[in-house]
């Protein structure tokens, strides 16, 4: 059986996410081995060249489930019809930019997207915001999108989870394969929360199996939390390849759903659980299934995990007052 080709559109297409990112989803990685795909690629005027010339690249893989692409400025066309959108392109930071100005540029970008998914795009879509600040442009999107369910708009703290499951990996020689369960809370800034204290390794509780507060508490979580900052200045750049591949785990599990005994995290509208305020974009445990997510209810929140939760989410207020004073939600 011929399968209906899956419209799947990415912003921020010639930037180096998006390099990293695109010949993945056309070659099955996103969706699956059986799931055609149309590409529709979003640039601003000045990205149009680039974009073209990755598309050349792309069809010269000959990739047989990449059934289209399109490239455009136009988000109303780039929209048209999605059934995934990939929210990549951002205004980053530049030198002496305070945060108000950033929140400011990023909405000048993310609400007239989020009007765009809401006029054009198709019922069933699933949006995942990488461009930072990501949780809060995928609030600002979120709000300007009034007749789609807001659950489908997420935010990518998939990066942040699988790193830390390779630090938890090499601090107890542990097989990634073998970590279960790990969350991140919060937002994906350096206020994050990853928490092993219902983690397992190989079925044993993390937080027993590593019994190093001091690792914990000193290394493991700033270590987690500021990666990003650190490949940047490894690099000169800020992660790229590693991002895609975390925004492609984030579309496939939400669409294919978590194993068996395992969960992931995802940044969603919270439904106030955890004590989370409702509404704002943040960080949970959620398992998938069925093309559907749920946040893993009932954990135990230790003191040293409350503390951390909350300075995460309180970051996220404030983020949101700072976007709803600009009048941007
Ligand atoms: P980049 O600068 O290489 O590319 C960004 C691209 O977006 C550029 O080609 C630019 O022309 C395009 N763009 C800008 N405004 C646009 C708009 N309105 N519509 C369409 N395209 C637009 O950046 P990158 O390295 O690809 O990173 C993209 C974003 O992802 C950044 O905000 C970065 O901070 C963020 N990021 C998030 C995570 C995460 O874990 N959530 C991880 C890494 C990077
Ligand atoms: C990352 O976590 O690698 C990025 O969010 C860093 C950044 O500032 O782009």
């Amino acid at each position: 059986m011929t399968r209906t080709p899956v419209n799947v559109t990415v912003t921020g297409a010639a930037g180096q996410i998006g390099y990293a990112l695109l010949f993945r989803i056309a070659s099955g990685h996103l969706l699956g081995a059986d799931v055609p795909v149309n590409l529709r690629l979003l640039e601003i005027p000045q990205g149009l060249k680039a974009a073209e010339g990755t598309a050349m690249e792309l069809d010269d893989c000959a990739f047989p489930l990449l059934r289209g692409i399109e490239i455009t400025d136009n988000a109303d066309k780039a929209f048209d019809g999605a059934n995934v959108a990939l929210l990549v392109g951002a205004r980053p930071r530049t030198k002496g930019m305070e945060r108000g100005d950033l929140l400011a540029a990023n909405g000048g970008i993310f609400k007239p997207q989020g009007k765009a998914i809401n006029d054009h795009a198709a019922d069933d879509i699933r949006v995942l915001v990488v461009g930072n600040p990501a949780n809060t442009n995928a609030l600002i999107a979120q709000a300007a999108a009034p007749d789609v369910p807001a659950e489908r708009f997420t935010a990518m703290t998939r990066l942040d989870h699988n790193r830390a499951i390779s630090q938890l990996a090499a601090k107890t020689g542990a097989a990634v394969s073998d970590i279960k369960r790990l969350t991140i809370w919060g937002n994906h800034s350096a206020t994050q929360y990853p928490d092993i204290f219902h983690a397992e390794i190989a079925g044993k509780n993390a937080a027993e199996v590593v019994n190093d507060q001091a690792w914990l508490a000193d290394e493991f979580i700033p270590t987690v939390a500021k990666r990003g900052a650190a490949i940047i200045e490894a690099r000169g750049a800020s992660s790229a390849a590693s991002a895609a591949n975390a925004a492609i785990d984030h579309i496939h599990t939400w669409v294919n759903g978590t194993a068996e005994g395992d969960w992931t995290s995802m940044g969603i509208p919270s439904d106030g659980s955890y004590g989370v305020p409702e509404g704002l974009i943040s960080s949970f445990p959620v398992v998938c299934k069925d093309g559907k997510y749920e946040i893993v209810q009932g954990l135990d929140i230790n003191e040293f995990s409350r503390t951390r939760i909350d300075a995460s989410v309180a970051e996220l207020s404030e983020e949101r007052d700072a976007v709803r004073e600009l009048g941007l939600i």
